[in-house]
């Protein structure tokens, strides 16, 4: 197993150019379940689980060609419609196949995703929106199994909590579903509007793009004709290195990004002190003389990304006072902590809460990656401390960083990938 090798305490200077969002490219990947002509998406992220899902698509029966960031998917011979566990508990997103599948053939039967390190995550609105839109669902032996002979007609989904696959899924159902389907509560993630634009650019009418009620008329079960796209930039990277030139008070840059989609993130960082310039396409952070401690509430797109949380606490550990972080998403999403304390930091939990007590001197230690954003925190902590640090189980990192070790050597961090 692989694991980094990070020399702390070293600054940090250049620019990093950012690859394609994880989380954008993961639903336009299944979105190709709906269209009758081969897709091609630009700027696809050559992380772990992109592969996953495409090996997942290609054992559904399509044809798949991955290269220099360059995806090529054709669905139009797909044979199955069975999600099997040993794709799913890979990777959760898989579920993003569910509304695709079913709208598409029918039926499909796709494993039940299952907890995560960071909580629970049920995917009850997906199952509870699709039974709307006149699906019959069964939960047996681990799998949803869902049918609609007739298709999936249009409804009125009013989602109890805005959810980001939910919404995803329930759009690419609606795509092909007969009638008009409104969704009240949507998600509003950049990521969930580049499907809408995606679909919408392919020849679905979608209103409401980018706000929490939206409209989308289905095709009545014709299968699409999806134009080539390419994968918006990832806002969660960026925000990290904006993090990793932070914790290291250097001054970086990062490139490939839209600065709209990292609004809350730079407002943080700003209050902490730090200036952040922007241009069309990139961000530069630079050095504070102070950094001052964060008051954080972690909440749904435009507010402050929970996938950003755990690296925001590793910065916290070196700013000029106490810091509070809410974490409002998922309940158990603070595993990175009893990490930070075996580098030498001060944090202390209270049910979804944590108090960062700073500064404090971090130190290199042995530490275990749990999550993926988790593991970026420690990456963080790790530039940051005096001594080595190694981090294991960065198979939790591959998931979503694409060349990291790469990218931050670059910059100049002095960071290694070495096997156990
Ligand atoms: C997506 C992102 C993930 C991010 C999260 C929140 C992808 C592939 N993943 O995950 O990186 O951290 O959004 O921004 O895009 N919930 C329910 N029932 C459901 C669905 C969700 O109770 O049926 C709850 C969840 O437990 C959680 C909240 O709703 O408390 C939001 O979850 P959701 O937006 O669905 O997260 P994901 O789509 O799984």
């Amino acid at each position: 197993m692989d694991f980094l090798e990070i020399e702390g305490g070293k600054k940090l200077k250049g620019a990093v150019q950012i690859s394609g969002a994880k989380n954008a490219a993961l639903p336009l990947l299944t979105c190709t379940l709906l269209s009758k002509t081969p897709v091609h998406i630009g700027n696809v992220p050559n992380v772990a689980d992109v592969k996953t899902l495409l090996q997942l698509l290609e054992n559904l029966g399509a044809k798949q060609n991955f290269d220099n960031n360059q995806a090529l998917v054709d669905t139009s011979g797909v044979n199955s419609t069975c999600a099997n566990y040993d794709i799913v508990r890979k990777m959760r997103a898989s579920i993003l196949t569910l509304g695709p599948l079913l709208t598409r053939f029918g039926h499909c039967e796709v494993s039940l995703p299952g907890g995560c390190a960071i909580g629970q995550r049920p995917i009850d609105l997906h199952l509870k929106a699709l039974e709307m839109m006149g699906a019959d669902i069964d939960i047996r032996q681990g799998y949803v199994i869902a049918s609609a002979p007739k298709g999936l007609k249009g409804a009125n989904i009013v989602f109890d909590k805005i959810t980001v696959t939910g919404s995803e899924n329930i759009i690419m159902a609606a795509a092909l579903a007969h009638g008009t389907t409104t969704i009240s509560n949507a998600a509003k993630e950049p990521e969930v509007v580049q499907l809408c634009e995606a679909l919408n650019k392919s020849g679905v009418e979608i209103k409401g793009i980018g706000s929490a009620e939206i409209e989308i008329q289905g095709s009545g079960g014709k299968l699409l004709d999806i134009a080539d796209f390419s994968v918006i930039p990832d806002r969660i990277e960026a925000g990290t290195y904006l993090c990793a030139g932070a914790i290291t008070n250097s001054e970086i840059t990062v490139t490939n990004v839209i600065p709209e989609h990292l609004k809350a993130l730079i407002s943080k960082l700003i209050s902490m002190g730090f200036e952040v310039l922007k241009t069309e396409n990139s961000i530069t952070i630079k050095p504070s003389s102070k950094i001052l401690p964060a008051d954080i509430e972690t909440l749904e797109y435009p507010g402050f990304p929970t996938d950003m949380q755990a690296q925001f606490m590793a910065l916290c550990t070196q700013a000029d006072g106490t810091s509070l972080i809410d974490e409002r998403l998922f309940e158990n999403r603070f595993m990175h902590v009893s990490e930070l304390l075996r580098m030498g930091a001060n944090i202390k939990l209270t049910s979804h809460t944590a108090t960062i007590y700073a500064p404090t001197k971090l130190t290199g230690a042995d530490v275990m990656a749990t999550d993926l954003r988790a593991s970026s925190a420690l990456v963080l902590a790790a530039l940051a401390a005096e001594g080595t640090t190694r981090i294991h189980r960065i198979y939790h990192l591959d998931r979503g960083y694409e060349n990291l070790e790469g990218k931050l050597s670059n910059l100049g961090a002095k960071i290694k990938r070495l096997s156990e």
